[in-house]
Parts: structure tokens; C-alpha cells; sequence
């Protein structure tokens, strides 16, 4: 056995089924008790969360190779599409507020809230802004600049679905995500729902984080060594990894029809962690190279290619195996509004 006790693995087993449990019978309570935001569980101020979505917002033009300076002119007249915005849309704001059209947010958990800290996130960003993004920023709530009147749906809008996808065709020119497809229950329909959605020659920009959110112990990777459906048991409902490794999303994107314009690591494993792990690892894991398990996160720039390829790509959906946590129906409302404010 990999653990040192197996005392220790029971306790874990049972509590992480339990309160696994309680995430799928109970999803809001779950989300509320544990004050999820998307951002990890320290507690942040409304400065840093601000900061936070600005630095999200330049390294994605950063990564595009778009100067500051043509950001506004980049997005002019660009629709955009987010997965997972976690609890607030800030960086889509600031999409909004540089030029883009619309700005559309999927999530498959409805965690967005307009509480009194995230209206004062939303301050704080608006305050930070000037000229033509301030006046636009203003313009994206239905009553102009009063955050307590919510998103102005026409310009900011916000999608649940059970399987986090956005259903639509040919008609965003730029997506994006941080920290959102090493969480998706369903990476093949995933990608295949972005290539969909964009129009071709539409660009895709994530950044992918692969490490075990705090899920590992001795060894960054030993995550990894839990068997698929003893993980699924314990987490496949708490918006844990979904562990897929750098050679998943390889053969995923080999079957949409999209250019890999950039991959780039973010962070690399020891070599000593990489071979230690080797022969404990779960069955999904024991094929995947050294290489490729070695990447701990790493920002992904796609560009559709012609869209008649999109004919043929459903087919394919037999090829990919089972998907490690299952796309099983999230228990949540479905909405197309932001939430009440309280
Ligand atoms: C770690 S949070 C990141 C939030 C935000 N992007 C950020 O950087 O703060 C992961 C987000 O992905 C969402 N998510 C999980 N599964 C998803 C899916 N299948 N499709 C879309 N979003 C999903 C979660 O609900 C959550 O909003």
C-alpha cells in the first residue's frame, strides 16, 4: 500500500464519501457551508479578489500576445464566452468594459452571488477603471452603474447547465477559462461544446491547473494512486480535480476541430516525485508518460479551424472512455439570470 496508515485511509474513505454525499443531495448547502468561491478556501479581502480578476484579465491578452495598448480594439465587437466564473463574474466585466459585445458565463454549479463582499469586489474593480471602460462598465447593469440591479442580460449573462456547456453554435469569437477543465466532469464534450461554439478562426485561451488542490500527501502526485471509482466515491461531487494528465487533453484536441496555437507548462513535478509515484499509480495513470505526468498545470491557445469539420466530430464521442468523474446530472437550478442580491 501507498499510505503509511491504513487507519488513516479508512478515516479519510469515509469521511470524504460523507461529505460527498452530502454535495450531491444538497449541492447549495454544500456550497454555502464550505463558502466556496472557486478561488480555494483562505480568506481573501476585496482588494485581492479585485486583483485577482485583473491579473486573470492581462494574462490572458499577455498570453495572446495583445499589447494593452489594442486590447479595447481586440474585443471591440467580440462575443466571449467563460467556463466556470466561480462566484462572480469579474473578469467577464472586465471583458465587457474593454469593448466586448456580450460576454455569456457557463458554470455546472450555480455559485455566482451578489453578496455584500462581492458587490464591494465589483466596486472596487469599477473604481479602478476610467474613460471608455468605466462609462461601459457602468452600462452593464440594468440600471446604469447600480451593481444592485444585476447583470443587464443582454450584455453580461450567466448559464447553468448539468454539464457546465454552453449549447452554442458558431457564434463566440474568443473563450476562456482559468482553472475551470481540470474540474469538468466531461473534458471530450467539454472542448467539442467550445469548438462548437466558436466561429472559425475564434481563438480559445485556459490555463489549466493539474496539481491535487490540496488533495495529495506526501507527494504532489500521489492523488493519483486512488482508484477512478473509490475518487469518484469521494469526490466526483465537490468540484474536486478530475485528474485527467497533459496526454487526455492531447487526445481530446486531436479529436475537435481546432489548431493548437500554444501549450506551455506552468509547473513542472520533480523527477524524484514522477518516479516515486510510478508504481502506485491508478490504472488511468500507469500508461501516461513521465513527461507528461510531470506537468502541473499549463496554459492552452486554440483557434478553430474550418467549421465543416464540426460535422464529423460526433462521432468520435465512442472513442473516448469512460470520463473519470461522471457526467452525472448536477443537482442545481436551472437559471439564466444572476442570482437575487441579498
Ligand atoms: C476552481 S473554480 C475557478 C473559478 C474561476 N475561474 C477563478 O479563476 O476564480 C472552478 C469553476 O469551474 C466550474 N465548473 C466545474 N465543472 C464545470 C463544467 N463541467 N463546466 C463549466 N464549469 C465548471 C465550477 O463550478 C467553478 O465555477
Amino acid at each position: 500500500m501507498y499510505f503509511d496508515s491504513r487507519v488513516g485511509v479508512v478515516i479519510r474513505c469515509l469521511r470524504a464519501v460523507a461529505s460527498n454525499q452530502v454535495a450531491r443531495l444538497a449541492p447549495r448547502f454544500y456550497l454555502n457551508v464550505t463558502s466556496q468561491t472557486g478561488r480555494g478556501s483562505h480568506v481573501e479581502t476585496v482588494k485581492e479578489v479585485a486583483d485577482y480578476f485583473f491579473e486573470c484579465f492581462d494574462d490572458y491578452f499577455r498570453k495572446l500576445g495583445v499589447p494593452r495598448e489594442d486590447i479595447t480594439a481586440y474585443l471591440s465587437g467580440k462575443s466571449v464566452l467563460e467556463y466556470g466564473p466561480g462566484d462572480l463574474p469579474g473578469v467577464g466585466m472586465l471583458m465587457y468594459a474593454h469593448g466586448a459585445e456580450k460576454v455569456i458565463c457557463v458554470d455546472r454549479f450555480s455559485m455566482v452571488s451578489i453578496n455584500q463582499k462581492n458587490t464591494q469586489i465589483l466596486e472596487n474593480i469599477i473604481s479602478r477603471l476610467d474613460g471608455e471602460a468605466l462609462e461601459r462598465v457602468m452600462s452593464c447593469f440594468n440600471d446604469f452603474g447600480e451593481i444592485s440591479s444585476g447583470f443587464a442580460e443582454n450584455r453580461i449573462c450567466y448559464y447553468i447547465h448539468p454539464n457546465g456547456l454552453s449549447g452554442l453554435k458558431n457564434s463566440v469569437d474568443l473563450v476562456y477559462s482559468r482553472a475551470v477543465l481540470e474540474h469538468v466532469n466531461d473534458l471530450y464534450a467539454t472542448f467539442l461544446d467550445m469548438a462548437s461554439a466558436l466561429k472559425t478562426g475564434g481563438t480559445a485561451i485556459h490555463k489549466v491547473d493539474l496539481k491535487s488542490h490540496g488533495l495529495h500527501e506526501k507527494n504532489p502526485l500521489d492523488f493519483l494512486v486512488w482508484p477512478t471509482r473509490l475518487w469518484n466515491l469521494m469526490y466526483a461531487h465537490k468540484g474536486a480535480p478530475n485528474r485527467w494528465r497533459l496526454n487526455k487533453y492531447l487526445e481530446v484536441i486531436e479529436m475537435i476541430p481546432v489548431d493548437t496555437i500554444l501549450i506551455e507548462a506552468t509547473e513542472l513535478a520533480a523527477e524524484s516525485d514522477v518516479d516515486n509515484i510510478g508504481p502506485y499509480l491508478a490504472k488511468p495513470f500507469q500508461e501516461v508518460s513521465k513527461e507528461d505526468l510531470a506537468w502541473l498545470g499549463f496554459w492552452l491557445v486554440l483557434r478553430k479551424s474550418d467549421g465543416s469539420a464540426m460535422r464529423n466530430v460526433q462521432d468520435v464521442s465512442s472513442n473516448i472512455k469512460e470520463p473519470l468523474i461522471n457526467s452525472g446530472r448536477a443537482d442545481v437550478i436551472f437559471d439564466s439570470r444572476m442570482p437575487a442580491m441579498n
